[in-house]
């Protein structure tokens, strides 16, 4: 059995994540379906890391780098993740380890919601998201988007 952790991303893993962010099954994946350069991505990470509403975590697999997961407060309650992880990698647990733990994270900083914004023909990260406990509640032409209700809305 794997060892899987989430640390909070630092400057210190800027390499990892420009290489994993310029995998074509990453970026056609994401809505910038581009890479990046790496002045784009220096700026990117520097802003992300001081920003209090983003929470990025690298993934390590037995302390080895394997991903990254994201959580982006959409408001007080609600958080969108997205998830990328190393090809040797998948559909070995390692995903689903860390959507867990980082959910888990969520649910400790008072999330209600996390939504996932998954492109259509993107069928693994759909069935990867459904299989984990999350549903769809709304599409358009170009995405689905899948929820997973942690606590019934405050308001209620
Ligand atoms: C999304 C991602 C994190 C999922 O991790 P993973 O380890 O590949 O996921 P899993 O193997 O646990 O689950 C994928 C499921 O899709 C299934 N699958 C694979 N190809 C499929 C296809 N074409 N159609 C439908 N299901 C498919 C797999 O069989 C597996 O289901 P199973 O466990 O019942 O067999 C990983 O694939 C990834 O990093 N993808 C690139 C980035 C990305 O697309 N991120 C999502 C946008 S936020």
């Amino acid at each position: 059995m794997n060892k899987i952790n989430l640390e909070m991303a630092s400057n210190g893993d800027s390499d990892f994540l420009f290489y994993l962010r310029n995998l074509p099954e990453t970026y056609e994946n994401s809505r910038n379906a581009r890479p990046v350069n790496k002045e784009e991505h220096k700026n990117w990470l520097l802003s992300i890391i001081k920003n209090k509403e983003i929470f990025l975590y690298v993934i390590y697999c037995d302390d080895n780098k394997a991903g990254q997961i994201r959580f982006d407060k959409m408001d007080e309650f609600i958080v969108e993740v997205s998830i990328s992880v190393l090809k040797d990698y998948w559909g070995k647990k390692v995903a689903e380890t860390a959507l867990i733990k980082g959910i888990k994270e969520m649910r400790g900083k008072g999330m209600e919601r996390v939504i996932a914004e998954i492109k259509r023909e993107n069928f693994r990260s759909i069935k990867f998201f459904e299989k984990n406990g999350f549903t769809k509640f709304r599409e358009n032409s170009e995405f689905f988007d899948l929820e997973y209700i942690l606590k019934q809305p405050s308001s209620l």
